[in-house]
């Protein structure tokens, strides 16, 4: 009983770590396929996309809140360009969430941490 109690706590745990890893991978892809063009490889900008900004300076905070203003559940229009960039992307198929995006930017390319 003990034993197999052990075992339930480990699936799930290998579960929780590889859905992230998933979720990670996924937003990676979209990245990648479609958000490198502008904000650049490694989020540092992109100089012939100078109105793109470099997005590796932002906290993982400012990143969700960006993201999830972007993607239409914000409450300012500071990002009307890249609303209507997002939802394209989200057209191609290429749908993302904003936490795990968030977190992809931030892990992979933050130059503060
Ligand atoms: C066609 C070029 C283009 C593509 C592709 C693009 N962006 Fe943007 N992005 C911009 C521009 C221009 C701005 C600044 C104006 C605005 O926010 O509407 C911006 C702003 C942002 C901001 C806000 C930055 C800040 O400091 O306020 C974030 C976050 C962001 N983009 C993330 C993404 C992600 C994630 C993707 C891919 C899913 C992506 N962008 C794809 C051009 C692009």
């Amino acid at each position: 009983m003990r034993h197999s109690k052990k075992l339930l706590a480990l699936i799930v745990t290998a579960g929780v770590v590889s859905g992230l890893n998933a979720a990670s991978i996924k937003s990676g892809t979209v990245y990648t396929k479609n958000c490198a063009l502008c904000h650049g490889a490694r989020a540092e900008g992109n100089s012939k996309v100078p109105d793109a900004p470099a997005l590796n300076r932002l906290s993982k905070e400012e990143l969700v809140t960006k993201l999830s203003d972007i993607k239409g559940q914000g409450f300012d229009n500071a990002h009307e360009r890249m609303e209507k960039n997002a939802r394209i992307i989200e057209l191609r198929g290429m749908k993302y969430d904003a936490h795990d995006m968030a977190e992809y930017i931030y892990s992979r390319f933050n130059k503060d941490k």
